[in-house]
């Protein structure tokens, strides 16, 4: 038994899998797509009832542009579709979502479901969801740096860690306690490359789109035996010996 929190209280998750999902059943890419969205609800549902407090979806990168463009308009009309869909059941369970990325680039029909969205939820006290989109880990850096350089005109001496943290997408998020990657890739793609520094990792060759509760169970199980140290030592093996 170790002294930290079994139940994670941030899970984020890179949603990946869904083309090879739709090329196993020789379907179109997309299809892949709309399966993966599927997946999403369970996940939400269970974070919920287990007591999690912030959950992070990856959606889309900011390297997921270089994908045809057909591709990237029909993730774009997915987003809106699974919005308008689950809004209104997810803010009867109370879940506020929140997106972390440059949402600017978007689609202006894609920008304004999620406004809705947002402000929608904006007073929900359950279930944190915040939705990555145009998203990357060093694109949030070099926008933090603008904004710090901005801010502090010079008073280097000042910035420190915690001014940094405020400065990312993330502001007012803990740190993810535990990341999951689910279809096999054993890399972080550009995910919260700063949130990460002492995050656990589950990776998984199960696809996204076949992703359900029993994954994230098995996850956070995984998560409750891990002894994390943050570089220090194990309460045990501090104790000073008589
Ligand atoms: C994840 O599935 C969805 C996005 C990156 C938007 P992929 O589309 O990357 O699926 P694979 O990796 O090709 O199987
Ligand atoms: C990471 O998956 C991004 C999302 C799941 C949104 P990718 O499929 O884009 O990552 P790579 O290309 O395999 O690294
Ligand atoms: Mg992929």
């Amino acid at each position: 038994m170790n002294e930290n929190k079994v139940i994670p209280e941030h899970i984020a998750i890179i949603m990946d899998g869904n083309g090879r999902w739709a090329k196993q059943r020789g379907l179109p890419r997309t299809a892949g797509h709309k399966a993966g969205v599927e997946a999403i609800r369970e996940v939400i549902e269970n974070c919920s009832q287990r007591g999690i407090k912030y959950l992070t979806l990856y959606a889309f990168s900011t390297e997921n542009w270089k994908r045809p463009q057909k591709e990237v308009s029909a993730l774009m009309e997915l987003l809106v579709f699974y919005l308008k869909r689950e809004i209104e059941s997810l803010h009867r369970n109370n879940v506020k979502i929140v997106t972390i990325g440059d949402m600017t680039k978007l689609p202006e029909k894609a920008q304004n479901e999620i406004k809705s969205a947002t402000s929608k939820t904006c007073k929900n006290t359950g279930l944190n969801v915040a939705i990555a989109i145009n998203y990357g880990g060093r694109q949030e850096l070099v926008h933090a740096i603008k904004k710090i350089s901005l801010e502090y005109e010079g008073r280097t001496e000042e910035i420190d860690e915690s001014t940094v943290s405020s400065h990312l997408y993330t502001c007012g998020m803990p740190d993810p306690d535990l990341i999951i990657r689910p279809s096999g890739e054993l890399r972080i793609s550009n995910f919260l490359l700063w949130q990460m520094a002492y995050s656990e990792f589950w990776f998984s060759n199960v696809l996204w789109p076949d992703f359900n509760k029993d994954h994230l169970n098995e996850a956070i199980a995984s998560y409750g035996e891990r002894n994390r140290r943050y570089g220090g030592l194990d309460l045990k093996d501090r104790k000073v010996k008589k």
